[in-house]
């Protein structure tokens, strides 16, 4: 039996909600699992890409081996009714930038977990594969998203299991991602956030995200642009994201433009706006990035609203 599983691109934190907002994006990764390999073999994990050769930086990010997160989330999936993953052939389709915050290794945790639970008949309910995916991936941000579509809030609980609600994205609120090309591992991005923070900041995105949410229900244009901003991550890691602190300062007072965000641990930024502005956000950006002399990818996206999809069993 073989099972094919699409998963959406993710971005993160959102501005004010480190570690618990995230939205789904139509960018998708393809994870196959084929329990046809000779026995013997194990379990073999190879890698496409779209481009011609698969470049190193996704050999990297995504190890082939047991310390590959894909070989964790399917072995936990397998002990966790007493089995043991083998003879399994997984094929990873990647279209996600890697190492550019935009979900790639949840999208790969999802897609293996997804199909692993397909193949051994659906032991896992939604709930027990958040908390896997979670367990691996280390926050529920960007796997909620990967497995429930659209804009989530999620809590990971000492339980380890993971509360989340979606939320409505406004449909004139466009979404413009900046992909530069700059390489920024996660472990790398967290590093640099202090483990403690002052009451005031913590203060300052309670008040944020308490705003995010409320301008996100009632389409609220003007209390999104106070909500979009943060001081638990985005003033560390501005130093590793180059364009973040420049794109943010050209953005503050355009009109029709909401804000700009880190997308997750970076390296990828949001620019939210009115639809009427996305040229105009589009063109401040190819010159702020050129100015800077880092090539970048900028596409304007919408919120994906389906989550990991099996195409084929
Ligand atoms: N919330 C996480 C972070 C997302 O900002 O580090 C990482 O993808």
């Amino acid at each position: 039996m073989k099972v094919s599983v699409k998963v959406p691109a993710t971005s993160a934190n959102i501005g004010p909600g480190f570690d618990c907002l995230g939205m789904a994006l139509p960018i998708y990764n393809i994870v196959t699992i084929d329990e046809t390999v000779l026995p013997g073999t194990g379990v073999e994990i190879n890698i496409l890409s779209d481009e011609e050769e698969v470049d190193n930086l996704i050999i990297d990010h995504i190890p082939r081996d047991e310390t590959s997160v894909v070989y964790k989330a399917v072995e936990m999936l397998y002990n966790s009714i007493g089995q043991t993953p083998s003879e399994l052939k997984i094929n990873i389709q990647t279209s996600i930038p890697v190492t550019r915050g935009l979900g790639s290794s949840a999208a790969v945790i999802v897609g293996a977990l997804i199909a692993a639970n397909k193949l051994l008949g659906d032991p896992a309910d939604e709930s027990a594969l958040l908390s896997i995916a979670t367990e691996v991936e280390g926050h529920p941000d960007n796997v909620t998203p990967a497995i429930v579509g659209g804009l989530v809030m999620s809590s990971l609980e000492n339980d380890g299991s993971i509360i989340y609600r979606k939320l409505d994205w406004p449909e004139d609120w466009a979404i413009t991602v900046c992909i530069p090309d700059v390489e920024l591992a996660t472990e790398i991005s967290r590093s640099v956030i202090p483990k403690e923070v002052s009451i005031e900041d913590a203060v300052f995105n309670l008040k944020r995200m308490g705003m995010f949410v409320e301008a996100v229900n009632s389409c609220d244009s003007e209390l999104m642009k106070v909500a979009l901003t943060d001081k638990l991550h985005q003033p560390y890691r501005e130093k590793l994201v180059p364009g973040l602190k420049e794109l943010c300062e050209a953005f503050k007072h355009e009109e029709d433009v909401l804000g700009c965000v880190l997308s997750g641990a970076g390296s990828s930024m949001l620019i939210i706006s009115k639809y009427s502005a996305v040229d105009k956000v589009k063109s401040v950006t190819e010159e702020i990035m050129e100015n800077l002399n880092v090539r970048a990818d900028i596409r304007t996206l919408k919120v994906e609203q389906n989550g990991a999809e099996i195409l084929s069993e």
